[in-house]
């Protein structure tokens, strides 16, 4: 029996200094993924930029990594900007996504020196010129357009697109040269290029391969049409890593190593000189660096199931519950034991939904005070978890090498507490 090892140090002693649910990085694997991805994805026709999309897992710490690495930062709302602002991210580094971008967003990013907003739609443009004129600011874009391929995990389709709530759909070229126009007049707005997003949890090329394609032929006819230039392209995220033994991803360095083949290739066929090929991976950087650490505590027989309880839930990682996502776990003290029951792994959140792991192999020695680890947590549980029941969100740890640090501390029950008001408003 063995307990299982986190950048070198015993899950028990995480779990001793920090408490559980306990979100523990190995440090080491991040810094790999985003190594694997910059050193992968490298061309001698263009420029490559790997982007690390904050949603995933968003904090100052992991932001100083990304930047050390030499990544740049995808963000999607103006706390991720002022969490990368206090991060000392480079701001030119910054892109800005995002279908509703508030006024306040827009000045913000202006007003920060943000390198680049990514356009979703025509409202967004004509308001982004207008503030960038009032802030007498200049700011680069991308638009955000609708190739028409939807891929998930390894089965892509091609759709028409039009029903996203992101991006225009690329069939409408007359009304992205329309939304284009005031960028293009802009003495402060820069049209760099075209950006696409195709899905996520990808483990297979085709999508991507479709999506460049599709893409470099549109930059192609934009250009031949409406002389409207690309010299910027990016592809987003979305490649995907192993939740269970089912999932076979593809490793990051080699999908981008392809799609800059891919990228090359389509470029030659449609006689097109980009200057630059992103990608914005965000799951595949943290997802599989991340092993949630839970205490066990009750369980429960039923006629059909044996249940075994955790101190987190929906609160630390909704995706179960709100996308029937997969995880694998094991009982992390009781590591090499015999597999010789089927449980069911519930939270304490008070939700009949809130199952993590509706059937996991683990030892029937299984009992309460175990640490139960669930792999692959590092991406979108954090980011997305809430005060559901007054649950705090857990604290967070960097291990590498035999040393860990924490980098987001428990929430307290004082801490949410602290957005309670008694205030008369003057209306
Ligand atoms: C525009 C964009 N870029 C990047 C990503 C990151 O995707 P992933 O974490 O699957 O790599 C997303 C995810 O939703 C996205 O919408």
């Amino acid at each position: 029996m063995a307990n299982l090892q986190i950048g070198g140090i015993d899950c028990r002693d995480l779990a001793a200094v920090s408490g559980t649910p306990l979100l523990v990085y190995d440090e080491s694997k991040i810094e790999q993924q985003l190594a694997a991805a910059i050193q992968g994805f490298q061309s001698e026709h263009f420029e490559t930029e790997v982007v690390y999309a904050a949603k995933a897992f968003s904090c100052k710490a992991i932001f100083r990594k990304i930047q050390e690495a030499g990544a740049g930062l995808d963000v999607v709302s103006g706390g991720e900007l002022y969490c990368a602002k206090e991060a000392g991210v480079d701001m030119k580094r910054i892109y800005f996504h995002g279908n509703n971008k508030s006024d306040e967003e827009i000045s913000m990013a202006l007003e920060l020196g943000c390198g680049t907003i990514v356009l979703d739609n025509r409202m967004e443009c004509r308001r982004l010129c207008q503030l960038a004129e009032e802030h007498k600011k200049n700011i680069q874009v991308l638009l955000r357009v609708n190739p028409g391929v939807e891929a998930h995990t390894h089965e892509y389709i091609r759709t028409s697109g039009a029903d996203s709530k992101f991006g225009i759909s690329i069939e409408k070229k007359e009304e992205i040269r329309q939304l284009l126009q005031p960028a293009l007049d802009s003495k402060y707005v820069e049209f760099k290029g075209f950006h696409s997003h195709i899905g996520s949890q990808i483990t297979e090329t085709e999508g991507f391969s479709a999506a460049l394609e599709i893409m470099i032929r549109f930059i192609r006819e934009m250009k031949d049409i409406y002389k409207i230039e690309a010299k910027h392209l990016s592809i987003g995220g979305g490649f995907g890593i192993k939740y269970t033994a089912s999932d076979k991803p593809i490793p990051l360095g080699d999908m981008a190593g392809m799609l800059a083949r891919i990228c090359e290739e389509r470029m030659a066929a449609e006689g097109i000189d980009l200057e630059k090929l992103l990608i914005e991976p965000g799951r595949s950087i943290v997802g599989e660096a991340g092993y949630a650490l839970y205490t066990v505590g009750f369980g429960k027989d039923t006629d059909t199931k044996h249940f075994l309880f955790v101190d987190g839930g929906m609160s630390d990682n909704i995706r179960p519950a709100l996308y029937q996502a997969e995880y694998s776990c094991d009982i992390a003290t009781r590591l090499g034991e015999k597999k010789d029951r089927t449980y069911c792994i519930a939270g304490k959140n008070c939700e009949s939904g809130d199952i993590l792991i509706k059937e996991a192999e683990l030892p029937s020695s299984a009992a309460e005070g175990d640490l139960l680890v669930i792999y692959a947590a590092g991406a979108y549980g954090y980011s997305m978890a809430s005060n559901y029941n007054r649950a705090g969100r857990p604290e967070v740890v960097f291990a590498k090498d035999g040393k860990a640090r924490r980098v987001l501390r428990r929430e307290t029950y004082q801490d949410q507490l602290r957005l309670e008001a008694d205030e008369q408003l003057t209306i």
